[in-house]
């Protein structure tokens, strides 16, 4: 699913001009974002984390479809936070309600790097969903 949500206001972020990394330390995988790519997969705000990671085969929960209507896409950004843009109120009042944050973190579908820096991220522990479907 992907969308916009209405009743939040407009996210305004700087977009990457070069290639960066963005890597999930607990996952033990990185990918290389290619800015010409973007948008790679339409759920959250494009050049998010979230729509990086799908785009690129890294699963991360997203209940709302990526439109900053639940916390289920929280991620904690070890590295780099200070190429992504500022969080929103409307994202701020999301991650009130999930568990176990930190000063560093954000909703993956909200966070857009800038790419003057490689990201390195985290995904709270008790928010990956190890549970998966064996293939058919
Ligand atoms: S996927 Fe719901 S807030 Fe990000």
């Amino acid at each position: 699913m992907a969308g916009e949500n209405p009743y939040i206001r407009k996210v305004n972020a700087k977009r990457p001009e070069r290639p960066f990394t963005i890597t999930f330390s607990d996952l033990g995988t990185s990918i290389t974002v290619d800015p010409s790519k973007i948008p790679y997969d339409r759920t959250g705000l494009p050049g998010s984390i979230l729509e990086l990671a799908l785009g690129h085969g890294v699963e991360i929960d997203h209940a709302c479809g990526g439109v900053c209507a639940c916390s289920t896409c929280h991620i904690i950004v070890k590295q780099g936070l200070q190429s992504c843009n500022d969080a929103t109120d409307d994202e701020l009042d999301q991650l009130d309600a999930a568990p176990g944050t930190a000063a560093q973190s954000r909703l993956a579908c909200q966070c857009i790097p800038d790419g003057t820096q490689d990201v390195v991220i985290e995904i709270p522990a008790w928010n990956v969903n190890r549970v998966r479907e064996a293939p058919h």
